[in-house]
């Protein structure tokens, strides 16, 4: 389909404009400072279902521990997980790490060249894939993810449907498409413009069509509808903070009561956090912070109380191991994100990032 409406000038004329454009307009990212493919394919995980600027600075840290693929492979999975937090879907971190052991153990810690190779991989899908071999090693291969949609699908005037009501046939138009228009000199920098375009100009909400660089072969120039966004349902849950002064070596630390998920779980299996309530309504007096997390598609409007020792058994469901954790040490471990976001809004966290110096009612805001 695509080559039909976009003859050779039409295409030389896109990559042109969109490679110019990128290279005026490209975000400086920390993974876009080096094309290393171990880095590569690190950045585009974490880039799947998570802002940039959460990325940027939870990808440094992790660079900084695993410098290599061979020293994520050797890490404990609970490290891991540790440096993963605030980036939520945990599943991608499980993946990389048991794909960097295979990688580490089959492959001598190299990953493969090619996309095709790439794709043999247990937990590198095709989007990552071609990621890696185009930015990191030049091959011709096209990406695409959702912005990458959208902005092919405005281009053409294609509706957008969902996946759920026969996207495939859709999905196969726009994957030929990107496959014609893919730069052969500069493939890597060529997707990489496509997805920034989508992500910074061709936005679902107000596209900034007056400065887009393709403005001017485009079929919707804006009028294109997305498809709508799915509704988050929400829940209510309680969480309970129980702190106590505990002597270990002789010297008094504080101590909060942690619960790790169990394995079986399929959400944040093996992950910390503060026991669950068996009541989602908390008596006003003993309200200690409310908090709204969103998690795919469900926004929880979470209450924390202080509970005694003593009342833990009555009050909370017993669902994992606990242990009774020092302050100083819960940072490091794989707490889940509402834990830890709850822990540094209530200054119990060693490195509580700014927000947690924000008054009590701000914090308390819904
Ligand atoms: N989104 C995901 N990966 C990206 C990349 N490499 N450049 C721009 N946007 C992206």
């Amino acid at each position: 389909m695509g080559k039909q409406d976009w003859e050779a000038e039409k295409i030389a004329r896109a990559r042109e404009r969109l490679l110019q454009w990128y290279e005026r307009n490209r975000r400086d990212l920390p993974w876009r400072r080096n094309q290393n493919p171990y880095a590569v394919w690190v950045s585009e995980i974490m880039l799947q279902q998570t802002r940039v600027a959460v990325v940027v600075e939870r990808y440094q840290a992790f660079m900084e521990r695993f410098p290599t693929l061979v020293s994520l492979a050797l890490a404990p999975e609970q490290e891991v997980l540790a440096l993963w937090s605030g980036l939520g879907y945990y599943r991608r971190a499980r993946m990389l790490h048991k794909a960097a052991q295979f990688v580490a153990s089959h492959h001598q810690g190299n990953l493969p060249h090619s996309a095709a190779e790439l794709r043999l991989l247990p937990g590198i899908g095709p989007y990552t894939a071609a990621a890696i071999a185009s930015i990191a090693h030049g091959e011709r291969v096209a990406v695409v993810d959702g912005n990458v949609e959208r902005v092919l699908c405005r281009l053409q005037g294609w509706k957008a449907v969902s996946r759920a009501t026969g996207g495939a046939s859709l999905r196969r138009k726009i994957e030929a498409l990107a496959a014609d228009l893919v730069c052969p000199l500069r493939p890597g920098d060529f997707n990489q413009a496509l997805m920034e375009l989508g992500a910074t100009l061709c936005l679902p909400r107000n596209p900034q069509c007056l400065v887009c660089p393709v403005a001017s072969d485009c079929k919707t120039q804006g009028e294109h509808q997305t498809a709508p966004k799915p509704r988050m349902l929400s829940r209510e849950v309680a969480h309970a903070l129980s702190v106590r002064t505990g002597r270990v070596a002789g010297h008094f630390n504080r101590e909060v009561l942690l619960e790790q998920r169990p394995a079986s779980l399929t959400v944040m299996p093996g992950l910390w956090e503060l026991p669950q309530l068996r009541e989602a309504q908390v008596p006003e007096e003993e309200l200690r912070l409310t908090v709204r997390h969103a998690i795919m598609q469900i926004n929880y409007y979470v209450r924390i109380r202080t509970v005694f020792e003593d009342d833990i058994d009555a009050l909370t469901l017993a669902a994992g191991l606990r242990r009774w954790i020092p302050l100083g040490e819960a940072a490091g471990m794989a707490l889940t994100g509402l834990t830890r976001k709850v822990l540094t809004r209530l200054r119990l966290l060693p490195t509580a990032p700014l927000d947690a110096i924000a008054p009590q009612a701000e914090q308390n805001a819904r």
